[in-house]
């Protein structure tokens, strides 16, 4: 239930942002020559998840802030006339179905970064397309299972409460090193809490909490104005967590707000991650997932105990 007391009063968000200018580096040489976001998740383009889930929650205008070498993400959902023909000459409608729908999803447009210099000023540059309106940015090395609901929970507690929203979740301490990480108090929603401060990446062991941001933000258009204001931090980068740190510290512009998602999230960040990530998608489709889990029980019992060195590379060379 929602606290009663808020009425609606933003404008409705109707865009999303996908930030899509990063290197892949950790992906090379797969990403030498294509973009990270183009990488196969089981069938689809990692890229196309993010997208559908945009659309999913009514955000059907999408701006892509790319780089160089993201040729593929615009080819990926224009019409493609040659293939269309042929598949329809063919008589295959299932197939002709999958090619077309990535070009009839949704208004895709595209904008490049420039300069490389951080996700806050990759949000930055979507300024002129979003104009005075609340808007959503989906980061693409997380997915969110589409059976579970969050980016339509943000924008109703974006339009409720007339702030920014982030969505949180709640990670191991071991790893909060590698988040955006909130400071925060309950709320009378018991999804959603109030942000009272947020640090990027925090050192291991100094996290204010174990609520970590994950790629998902409903934003005021103010976070703009702190944006272009915001000295470079982590990384030598301009952080969007910076940026709603001081949202959120001022209280400006409604402050800032986390709804704390507990459905399934996958990361195809690295490569390790990328991979489990394949592996439960498909394991839960029907197409694949009986075939899969038939062979993976298999393999399983050819795997030796998780502590025995998996491979020579692992081993110290041995010193004649
Ligand atoms: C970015 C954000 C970080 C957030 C993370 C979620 O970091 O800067 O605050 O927690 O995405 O995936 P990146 O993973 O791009 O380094």
């Amino acid at each position: 239930m929602s606290d009663p007391h808020f009425s609606s009063i933003a404008p409705r968000v109707l865009k999303a942002v996908i930030p899509a200018a990063g290197l892949g580096t950790r992906f090379l040489p797969a990403t030498k020559a294509m973009p990270k976001e183009m990488l196969p998740v089981v069938d689809k383009p990692a890229i196309q998840y993010v997208v559908e889930e945009a659309v999913a929650a009514g955000l059907t205008d999408v701006l892509m802030i790319t780089g160089r070498n993201k040729n593929a993400l615009e080819n990926h959902f224009d019409r493609v006339q040659e293939l269309e023909t042929v598949l329809l000459r063919k008589g295959d409608q299932e197939k002709l179905a999958k090619v077309m729908h990535s070009s009839s999803l949704a208004n895709v447009h595209f904008v490049r970064q420039g300069d490389p210099k951080g996700l806050g000023h990759a949000v930055l540059r979507a300024r002129l397309h979003v104009g005075n309106e609340p808007f959503a940015v989906l980061l693409g090395d997380d997915l969110i299972d589409a059976r579970d609901e969050l980016l339509s929970r943000m924008i109703d507690v974006q339009q409720e409460r007339g702030a920014s929203v982030v969505a949180l979740m709640e990670v191991d301490p071991a790893s909060a090193h590698l988040y955006g990480v909130a400071t925060v108090e309950q709320t009378l929603d018991d999804d959603v809490v109030r942000i009272t401060g947020l640090v990027e990446k925090p050192a291991p062991g100094t996290q204010p909490s174990n609520l970590a941001v994950i790629g998902r933000y409903v934003l005021r258009p103010e976070i703009f104005d702190v944006l272009a204001h915001t000295a470079p931090g982590k990384g030598n980068e301009i952080q969007l967590t910076d940026a709603l740190h001081y949202l959120a510290r001022s209280e400006e512009a409604g402050g800032v707000y986390g709804v704390v998602f507990r459905g399934r999230r996958y990361d195809t960040g690295d490569r390790l991650d990328y991979i489990k990530a394949i592996v439960q998608l498909a394991t839960d489709r029907d197409d694949l997932g009986p075939d899969l889990r038939a062979w993976l029980f298999e393999f399983v019992d050819t795997l030796e105990a998780p502590d025995a060195p998996t491979s020579t590379l692992d081993q110290p060379a041995l010193v004649p």
